[in-house]
């Protein structure tokens, strides 16, 4: 499929010769730095040529689907007609987010096009002072069978470029840090920076009813990379069955002068406004939906010390849900997940047909939810498929009934294991079952947390019960493989979390496993043995984590006992960098990236009412960063708590050492922080007469 999709491809390159005619559409962002112009080429293939700071930056080609019969529905069109520019500018006001308000101003154009034999393509770009993007719709075809997408991304410069490989299975992938012309193929959000320094990350909004795209690169021209759709299960080159009327997912391009704009932009979320093919709940019955911390019964089972089947190892037992819960109360923590909860687990890797309703023998749901509600803590349920979607769709509207029943509001979902009938993750039956789980969850006041999703695109601006998923290599591949490297997690804010909120799973203090070493369970359950593995950060940067990483749904994923300190009496404290978590409140109103650089360091500040939190990590290398505290409100001082790296902490030597220090600050002010090698600073930083109280969420 791909061989010959490359051949096709190169032959539209040779035979057109690409000649333009006049342009169709001119749209330039609101600043006027950014030009999108649309032509139809000599084969009459519509192309559009972006112009960022009067620099040539990328040319996309060929804008079109293939299908069966040989049908090509990117040439022969001549044009019918350009509506005239069209202005939105409006600020939205969102559930949750990294930014409640979202400020949208973008020109957009409509252009017309039909071929010969009666097809129309209607062609909607839209340019903003961050990005461009583009969608299509055709008429009158009739096939619909989609085999492909034409479009083809040529950009004007080499450049360097951060990507997973494209796959259509999964997203669990180190990161490549290397030139777009050395680049074989890619997954989106694909992040690069040309060779003028213009940055930009190549990804797709309001994906619906299509499969997921891929980009791979030319076999001729090392700057141009094809659309690879994710093909459907039936061996045959088909990608998707194509509605009458139905619109492409928006192909956009995020840019900026800085690697941070790109995490700054709103630009690929907003495109979601558009979206109509999903129903939407008024806002007052959302507000089950609200951003929540969260510790769970996980980690042992990824270490090997627990299991999720009720064993002698078993995790999910009423009396650690109990000790959790009590831990949650005591530590203004809102949520305990538990997995390994339900019946099904035994028959993991064989028919993965779970019971999303009957709990495991010693667990006692009735008497863990009574408790936990007297607790004023909240159950976040556990759905792991095995990839048995037939089954899950057949059970689920039970399932949430069930949790909606109880007053439960959160369940993760997983989807580990290949879906049946050689139904790939990422294809368009893929795609359309994610969308009915979060219509059915929302319908039942149901907030998840998706791993193995499928890559987010904003569906979340209309369905804001989707608020968090996984999608790369989360924490968990440091319990069980070589791990994460120090750069992964620099890499990430630039990369997938472009997308959306990632469920990482970070805060493990037990960086290097030395409370398990006695554990004769500490044997993996896979691939490694535990001794043999670790994180590989500084404590401190697994604090960090917690600001950088954005989850409206975030996790302290630590066993809890490694989250307290036995003292000399016997007792046992709060381990003092814990604090950071027991203080933060993920319900932010205001984010933003301050500075950084992808596979190097980056920082982050956000504020949740009126106090603010700031992350900073780094790779394998160590340094000093200097902070202006600029964002700060005028005319007042604060305190700030730095929860760092101390002077002699390095990863690999000593990554537990840490210091905590308090200052007065205010807005003249510059913040300095030394983070150790894969280290990292968290600090807090809260109106000075509000500093001497713990904030209670509850
Ligand atoms: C993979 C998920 O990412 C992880 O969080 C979960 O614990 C396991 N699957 C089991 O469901
Ligand atoms: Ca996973």
């Amino acid at each position: 499929m791909k061989v010959l999709y490359l051949i096709i491809a190169a032959s539209f390159l040779m035979l057109c010769g690409c000649k333009n005619d006049g342009n169709l559409s001119r749209v330039t962002s609101p600043d006027g730095k950014i030009v999108a112009s649309l032509y139809l080429d000599s084969c009459g293939s519509p192309l559009i040529k972006v112009i960022v700071d009067e620099k040539d930056y990328m040319t996309i080609n060929h804008i079109g689907l293939t299908t069966h019969n040989n049908t090509n529905l990117s040439t022969g069109f001549r044009h019918i007609s350009t509506s005239p520019i069209q202005t939105q500018q409006q600020t939205q006001q969102l559930l949750w987010g990294e930014n409640k308000q979202v400020k949208v101003h973008q020109h957009s154009q409509r252009i017309k096009l039909q071929t010969q034999h009666s097809v129309q393509m209607d062609l909607e770009l839209t340019v903003s002072n961050d990005g461009v993007a583009f969608r299509y719709c055709y008429d009158n075809i009739d096939s619909t069978l989609l085999t492909g997408e034409s479009t083809t991304y040529h950009f004007a410069t080499n450049g360097t470029c951060w990507s997973i490989p494209a796959n259509f299975e999964s997203y669990e992938f180190a990161y490549r840090q290397q030139p777009l012309s050395q680049t074989p193929d890619a997954n989106t959000p694909f992040t690069f920076v040309t060779a003028d320094s213009l940055w930009g990350s190549i990804h797709e909004a309001a994906l619906c009813n299509m499969p997921e795209m891929t980009l791979v690169q030319d076999s001729l021209d090392s700057l141009s990379f094809h659309t690879w759709l994710c093909p459907d299960n039936t061996g045959t080159g088909t990608a998707a069955h194509y509605g009458p009327k139905q619109y492409t997912a928006w192909r956009s391009i995020t840019i900026g002068r800085k690697a941070v704009d790109l995490i700054n932009s709103t630009f690929n979320l907003t495109l979601n406004t558009h979206r109509s093919a999903l129903n939407s709940l008024p806002d007052d019955q959302l507000s089950f939906a609200r951003p929540i911390k969260y510790i769970g019964v996980w980690w042992g089972m990824h270490l090997g010390i627990n299991s999720w089947t009720p064993d002698h190892r078993h995790g999910a037992t009423t009396k650690s849900a109990l000790r959790y819960i009590d831990f949650a109360a005591a530590n203004n923590i809102d949520a305990v997940l538990f997995e390994g909860w339900n019946l099904g687990w035994e028959q993991w890797g064989g028919t993965q047909v779970f019971d999303f309703i009957q709990p495991a023998p010693d667990f006692d749901v009735e008497r863990i939810i009574s408790y936990a509600k007297d607790k004023g803590v909240q159950l976040i349920m556990h759905h792991e498929t095995g990839g048995n979607i037939p089954h899950y769709e057949a059970e689920m509207e039970r399932a949430f009934q069930w949790c909606q029943d109880h007053d439960i509001h959160y369940v993760k979902t997983g989807y580990a294991g290949g879906f049946p009938n050689r139904h790939l993750h990422h294809s368009q039956y893929g795609v359309n079952h994610y969308s009915k789980v979060v219509e059915c969850a929302k319908r039942h006041h149901i907030a998840l947390v998706v791993h193995e999703p499928i890559k987010p695109t904003g569906l979340r601006y209309s369905h804001p019960n989707l608020m968090s998923a996984e999608g790369a290599r989360g924490m968990e591949w440091n319990a069980w493989s070589d791990g994460n490297t120090p750069a992964h997690e620099t890499i990430l804010p630039f990369t997938r979390l472009l997308a959306g909120p990632m469920d990482y799973t970070p805060g493990i203090f037990d960086i290097t496993y030395q409370h398990i070493q006695h554990n004769p369970d500490c044997r993996q359950w896979n691939m490694k043995d535990a001794r043999q593995c670790r994180v590989h950060t500084t404590l401190a940067k697994q604090v960090a984590l917690w600001v950088v990483l954005y989850s409206p749904v975030v996790m302290a994923a630590d066993l809890i006992e490694n989250y307290q300190i036995e003292q000399p009496d016997g007792t046992w404290a709060t381990h003092p960098m814990f604090q950071f978590f027991r203080d933060y409140n993920p319900d932010c109103d205001w984010s933003q990236a301050l500075q950084g650089h992808p596979g190097e360091y980056v920082v982050i500040a956000r504020r949740a009412g009126n106090t603010y939190y700031l992350g900073a990590i780094t790779n394998e290398r160590a340094r000093s960063l200097s902070v202006p505290l600029n964002f700060l409100s005028d005319g007042t001082t604060y305190e700030a708590i730095i929860y760092g790296d101390a002077a002699n902490t390095d990863y690999l030597t000593a990554p537990t050492n840490y210091k905590i220090a308090k200052l007065h600050v205010s807005k003249r002010d510059t913040l300095s922080l030394h983070l150790a090698t894969s280290g990292g600073a968290a600090v807090i930083i809260r109106p000075q007469d509000a500093a001497s109280h713990t904030p209670l969420r509850k």
